[in-house]
């Protein structure tokens, strides 16, 4: 058994006098940075909530659940509105200037990118999107516990509060998942309980 994923778990307590470094939080952010995207589109921005008033206000919107305010850092993952062939043509840009390549080599890559955006409806492009963000709270939650930092993801929030008082739409962004992160409270229960995992039977089916 993976010790990390037996450690963590989804933390209700947070220790608020706890604070993650700054080379922990910096790599952290790394982490979000580096996850892999369909095509490598990174539809995506996190923004990172520190300040006290702010939270205090987010809190009543998340089924006023503590993590909110008493973890060190909530960090709000968010999802493009939408996206169009210019996004698309300034991510080939940065693979040629990246890789040091010609944008007339990566023209089909483009094309096939754009044509696949096309071929789904504005909803089904924005369920991609948000998808592509859930990949990167995986990661995110992995490397936490790697590092013995908790963490708790939380979609127990209302979207449209937190994108109205974030200002999200603005940004062309909504709010997709939350991830509060710190260190448990020594007093939270819900550290002490065990996992509760289907067998393996119920969860792999062998076809080979
Ligand atoms: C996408 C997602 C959303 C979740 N939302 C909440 C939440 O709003 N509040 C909460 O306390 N836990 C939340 N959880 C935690 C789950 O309830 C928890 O991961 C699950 O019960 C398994 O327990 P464990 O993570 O402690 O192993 C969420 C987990 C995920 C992956």
């Amino acid at each position: 058994m993976n010790n990390d994923l037996n450690w963590r778990y989804a933390t209700k307590k947070f220790d608020s006098s706890k604070k993650i470094s700054k080379k922990d939080f910096a790599e952290l952010l790394e982490v979000l940075r580096f996850s892999p995207s369909s095509y490598g589109l990174q539809p995506w921005k996190f923004v990172i909530v520190h300040d006290p008033v702010l939270r205090k206000k987010l809190r009543p919107h998340a089924w006023g659940q503590p993590q909110v305010t008493d973890a060190d850092s909530l960090i709000v993952f968010c999802a493009l509105k939408t996206m169009d062939d210019d996004y698309v043509n300034r991510y080939v840009d940065l693979i040629a200037q990246v890789r040091g390549v010609t944008k007339e080599s990566l023209l089909s890559y483009e094309q096939m990118m754009m044509a696949s955006l096309k071929d789904k409806s504005p909803e089904a492009v924005s369920q991609w999107m948000k998808n592509q963000v859930y990949i990167a709270l995986g990661i995110f939650l992995s490397e936490c516990a790697h590092r013995k930092i908790d963490a708790c993801p939380m979609e127990g929030f209302d979207p449209h509060k937190f994108d109205e008082i974030l200002k999200l739409p603005q940004e062309g962004l909504e709010s997709v998942v939350l991830c509060a992160i710190g260190y448990r409270a020594l007093d939270d229960n819900y550290a002490q309980q065990k996992k509760v995992r289907f067998d393996k039977n119920k969860v792999f089916i062998d076809r080979s």
